[in-house]
């Protein structure tokens, strides 16, 4: 059986862990909270901190890749009245299941990550907002809040200094929409989980209207481990723009699902080995490289591709969360559109006409194409449903809904027409 270190290269966040090692004792053991120790103990201003997180490159692991170091200057310290933390474990993208593993593993890694930034941005409380269907890395999570508040690393006057910090889980309710950052405020306030117009972005008006900061799991959990190595080698080990390693979340038809950390800048064809290779030998046809979100791209295409920010976009795709959904040849295309379609038509929280009713639009003309009764003129009309969305939503879900239609239609239209004019599908195994 494949232990989990041999699934990472350089791994930081996921080194060395076991299901039973999550505790704090053991994390103290491997170097744990030192980083927000010596910040406390040696007197670093906060300014430095943030000076650091610039200098490593660390980008949001959440989906956007956002500086995260520039996102943490936003934050007006002098404000007088409360500010918030939040961090964003709603993770509900299909293909994304890393935070989790963030959770199980690790999770004390996050709390000291979180403690840092509400040091270095002036902050006194802040939230774990965690998806619902995960129920027991949630109960865990609990557990290890309890460990680093008797042990003096959150709560008030952290290791005598004159730092306070509380911290809380909270448990959401398992929608994907949740997991955008101003519908998990929301929600976190108690009120149904949509969108907000943005201005004003979080920063400005965020919890309870409060100026507030959002970064997702890894981002959080990453911070230690670059105030540790220092900023300058946790950007050597990825690329520039592309600080640092990534946990890379691989499923679909691979001999290996899971999770993989590995510098930004591996090559896709060097996480397919990791990965076991395709499952049964066969050949690969499609990648969709960060999340259903992300566009397609062709399997040879991403085979040549290294897996970093700047890389997956000259592909015409996009690193998003990180997860990788490998099809392989067997795949019907426009089986496969109609799964992620039917999605976001599901999710979409219908406070925006082009998306509460484009999103209806496309499902149901892929449904038509998927069951014979497509037309020539279909494609085109999909195509133009989904510009119609983007860019013209409350919030990216419109975008996301829009990306997979135009990118499994553009590089896979032989698929479609052969639907549109056979009634039936091209790949033998749908026969
Ligand atoms: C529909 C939708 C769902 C999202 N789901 C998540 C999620 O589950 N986890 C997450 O961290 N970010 C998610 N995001 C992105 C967040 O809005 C936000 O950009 C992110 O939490 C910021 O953290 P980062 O800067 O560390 O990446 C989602 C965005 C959209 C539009
Ligand atoms: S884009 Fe869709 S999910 Fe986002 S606010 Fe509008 S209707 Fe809701």
């Amino acid at each position: 059986m494949t232990s989990l270190h041999d699934r990472h290269i350089n791994p930081l966040i996921l080194k060395d862990l076991n299901g039973a090692n999550w505790h704090l004792e053991d994390y103290v053991k491997r170097g744990g909270y030192s980083a927000l120790r010596r910040i406390l103990e040696q007197g670093i201003t906060p300014e430095q901190v943030i000076a650091d997180l610039k200098a490593s490159g660390l980008r949001g692991r959440g989906g956007a890749g956002f500086p995260t170091g520039l996102k943490w200057s936003f934050m007006p310290r002098q404000f007088p009245g409360q500010k918030y933390l939040v961090c964003n474990t709603d993770e509900g993208e299909p293909g994304t299941f890393k935070d989790r593993d963030i959770m199980r593993y690790n999770p004390h890694a996050l709390i000291e990550g979180m403690a840092i930034g509400a040091y270095a941005m002036g902050i006194t409380v802040g939230y774990n907002y965690i998806h619902g269907e995960i129920f027991q890395e949630y109960l865990q999570f609990e557990e290890a809040l309890e460990e680093a508040r008797a042990a003096g690393y959150l709560g008030d006057k952290i290791m005598g200094s004159e730092f306070s910090f509380q911290l809380h889980a909270h448990h959401g309710y398992g929608a994907y929409i949740c997991g955008e950052e101003t519908a998990l405020l929301e929600s976190l306030e108690g009120k149904k989980g949509q969108p907000r117009f943005k201005p004003p972005f979080p920063a400005s008006f965020g919890l309870y209207g409060k100026p507030t900061t959002i970064n997702n799991t890894e981002t959080f959990a990453a911070v230690p481990f670059i105030l540790n190595m220092g900023a300058e080698n946790y950007m050597a080990i990825g690329r520039p723009n592309n600080g640092g390693t990534k946990i890379f979340s691989i499923s679909g038809d691979v001999e290996r699902p899971g999770n993989y950390e590995v510098p930004l800048g591996t090559p896709f064809a060097k996480l397919m080995e990791l990965a076991g290779g395709m499952r049964g030998g066969k050949k690969i046809k499609a990648v969709i490289p960060g999340g259903s979100s992300a566009p397609v791209v062709r399997g040879d295409l991403m085979m040549n591709t290294d897996l970093d920010y700047d890389s997956i976009a000259k592909a015409g795709s996009m690193l998003g969360s990180g997860a990788v959904i490998v099809l392989d040849e067997t795949r019907c295309m426009v089986k496969s559109l109609l799964r992620l379609s039917y999605f976001y038509y599901e999710e979409s929280c219908g406070q925006c006409t082009p998306c509460r009713e484009g999103t209806g639009w496309m499902y149901r003309m892929v449904h038509r194409i998927e069951h014979g009764k497509g037309r020539p003129e279909d494609l085109d009309q999909l195509f133009n449903i989904a510009d119609n969305i983007k860019g013209r939503t409350i919030c990216a879900l419109g975008d996301a809904a829009a990306l997979p239609v135009q990118s499994f239609v553009k590089n896979f239209r032989e698929e479609f027409e052969y639907h549109v004019e056979h009634k039936h599908c091209l790949v033998p195994a749908y026969l």
